[in-house]
């Protein structure tokens, strides 16, 4: 099976919240994002609302074509939210105010009993549930044992020693070491029947260490991908020559 991307259009609202302006309009980017080959629309409603708002996630509920899938923490308030609202998917992400973004995965044993109950009250609305999880044996465990469908890992710590030292020998050791915990924690997913997810960091060159990682019989391991940041800046770069010249031709229009 080929995997999927999920494009994260959380930074098309934060370019909007910034100034509180109407655009640049979320629905607008979903389906340029869906004309582009995205095969799920992904989106974090965080409880500090600093990008994306609850009226975004309905607009997206009852106009994508493609599913759904919306980030969330675990609490009473989003949980009955999502079931209102009926997101193809939900994502369980752990949640600090004050963090930049989502910067680790959530912590299954602390937390059982509220987990396991959100999932349950979500399974039973009919919406499917991953965990955004470290790449560990034990955290596939837990989240399969909690009752859900997917665990998502979070690639930060791979993707952040991609990224960092422009290749000297310690970061690509360390990339190395992350990867093969993601390679090892999606294997033993698949085994327990909970399909591995990732994403956070993911960029265009990290994309294909991740995206070429396969089982003994050569199939792929990570089902889907949710990204964000590195889509909405790339868009940004490779728009800028049209918007500017649409601006020139509002400024020129007689
Ligand atoms: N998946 C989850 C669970 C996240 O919290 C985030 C960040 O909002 C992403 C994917 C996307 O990460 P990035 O914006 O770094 O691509």
């Amino acid at each position: 099976m080929l995997p999927r991307l999920g494009v994260n259009i959380d930074h098309i609202a934060t370019l909007r919240q910034l100034r509180g302006t109407k655009y640049p309009d979320i629905l607008t980017a979903a389906r340029l994002a869906e004309k582009g080959g995205a095969e799920q629309i992904t989106v974090h409603l965080r409880e500090d609302r600093r990008h994306i708002q609850e009226q975004d996630v309905k607009i997206l509920r009852s106009e994508l074509r493609v599913p759904l899938n919306l980030e969330m923490a675990a609490t009473e308030e989003m949980t009955k939210f999502a079931t209102r609202i009926s997101p193809d998917w939900v994502c369980l992400v752990p949640e600090k105010r004050q963090e930049l973004t989502t910067e680790g995965g959530l912590d299954l044993s602390g937390n059982q009993k509220r987990i396991e109950k959100t999932i349950a009250t979500l399974r039973k609305a009919k919406i499917k549930v991953s965990c955004f999880v470290e790449p560990t044996l034990q955290a596939v465990k837990l989240s399969k044992a909690l009752g859900a469908t997917a665990v998502e890992f979070h690639t930060g710590r791979f993707c952040i020693a991609t990224q960092e030292g422009s290749g000297s020998s310690r970061a690509s050791s360390r990339a190395k070491s992350e990867l093969e915990r993601i390679r090892k924690a999606s294997l033993y997913a698949i085994k327990q029947g909970i399909l591995p997810h990732a994403g956070h960091g993911i960029d265009y060159e990290n994309i294909r260490t991740l995206a070429e990682l396969e089982n003994e019989q050569r199939e792929t391991l990570i089902q889907e991908y949710n990204i964000g940041h590195a889509i909405v800046c790339r868009a940004a770069l490779v728009g800028m020559e049209r918007a500017v010249r649409e601006m020139v031709s509002a400024i020129l229009a007689p």
